[in-house]
């Protein structure tokens, strides 16, 4: 399988001003992403997603590690800027507006990303058409400016100039969490059916887990700047095996409640502070699990099965303790029964991604 992405042990930290000490927002993280998969990086708010997803794109430079694009190292001075790497990693908003200049025509918008390629004139055209269709909106729009569009449509065209350079790698900053649950779920929906066409490659940050679980193919799961687990989303989903994704995917919250994620393992006690970051596990003043050697030394990095990867001296503890991650198995078929619809299947052995099912249809209600 062709690898787009890879990041190696990546660490940015900011100065903070006055001070001579900093902020490690990101704290060697690793991970690759392959042709046509989509990788979710999951976390609470202050994990150092956005930070992995600034570097990746070129606007952080890292303090450390290193970001390859199909094997190119995307240093400061051979970034995404360069012309040969121009549109070929993009970028999806969190805000749809802010992609968007209110005094734009939605065509121009649209069309910007070519012009840096300069693509002539009647070659632009006849793309930014093709790419309205794509987005499933009227060609009319076009000729409309931002303020008469609703923020899903905005978030269309903001996919549209993101696709349109047809890039390799696409990524999306919390994409829906500005959106209505109708909207967010059809931009998932939208969002699958291109990577289906076109085989880019998604790193899709979000918060939003219900949609992470449908779109994903593997799953990240970031603490304090590091990846603490990561592995095929089916089998992150189902079987998480580090105590701080098992708290986090506790959360989860599915369409029927009766079927919630219940777990015996709940985190309690401060976060540590990204200034002072502990040179042992960073949860261990919050985990359940913890003993002696956790507050001595960061858990090194293991494989526990194929490509499922985690930092946690006592993941078969957590293994033994956390009997009741079948429930989301439970959920799949009980989805699958009671709505009549598919929902996400992600075999971990499987050579090439498959995921099936339509988002919207099975969980959103249709407006009223
Ligand atoms: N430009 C910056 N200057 C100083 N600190 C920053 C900057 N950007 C992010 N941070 C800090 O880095 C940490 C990670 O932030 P961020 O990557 O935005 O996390 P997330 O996207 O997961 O919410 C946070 O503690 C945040 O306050
Ligand atoms: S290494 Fe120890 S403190 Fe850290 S997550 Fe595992 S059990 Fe908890
Ligand atoms: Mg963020």
């Amino acid at each position: 399988m062709e690898t787009v992405l890879e990041v190696v042990d990546l660490y940015k930290s900011f100065s903070i001003p006055g001070s001579r000490r900093k902020v490690q927002a990101v704290n060697g993280v690793s991970f690759t992403l392959n042709k046509g998969e989509t990788l979710a990086l999951v976390g609470e708010s202050g994990s150092g997603k956005t930070t992995v997803g600034r570097c990746v794109l070129g606007l952080e430079e890292p303090t450390r590690g290193r970001v390859l694009f199909k094997g190119e190292d995307l240093s400061p001075k051979n970034n995404v800027r360069k012309r040969h790497l121009r549109g070929r990693i993009q970028l999806v908003f969190q805000e749809p507006a802010e992609s968007l200049d209110p005094r734009m025509r939605i065509a121009d918008s649209i069309e910007e990303p070519l012009k840096a390629l300069n693509l002539p004139a009647s070659e632009r055209a006849g793309r930014v058409e093709t790419v309205i269709r794509r987005v499933n909106l009227r060609p009319e729009v076009l000729g409309h400016y931002r303020s008469s569009l609703s923020a899903g449509q905005q978030q269309r065209v903001g996919i549209a100039r993101a696709i349109i350079t047809d890039p390799a790698l696409v990524v999306l900053d919390e994409p829906t969490s500005a959106l209505d649950p109708t909207a967010r779920a059809e931009i998932i929906d939208l969002l699958r059916e291109i990577q289906e066409a076109t085989g880019t490659s998604y790193l899709f940050i979000s918060h939003d887990l219900s949609a992470v679980h449908y779109i994903s193919h593997r799953i990240a799961v970031m603490y304090l700047g590091m990846i603490v687990e990561q592995g095929p989303a089916a089998e992150v989903f189902r079987r998480p095996r580090h105590p701080y994704s098992v708290g986090l995917l506790s959360s989860v919250l599915l369409p029927d409640p009766k079927i919630r994620r219940q777990t015996t393992v709940s985190l309690k006690g401060e976060i540590p502070s990204p200034i002072d970051l502990p040179k042992a596990c960073f949860l261990a003043g919050r985990c359940p699990f913890a003993t002696d050697i956790c507050y001595q030394s960061m858990p090194p990095r293991e494989e526990i099965a194929p490509g499922h990867l985690l930092h946690c001296y006592h993941h078969d503890r957590v293994a033994e303790v956390d009997q009741a991650s079948d429930t989301f198995a439970e959920f799949q078929a009980s989805a699958e029964r009671v709505l009549g619809v598919d929902v996400l299947e992600t075999d971990a052995g499987e050579e090439s991604p498959t995921r099936r099912g339509r988002w919207a249809s099975s969980t959103v209600e249709s407006p009223s």
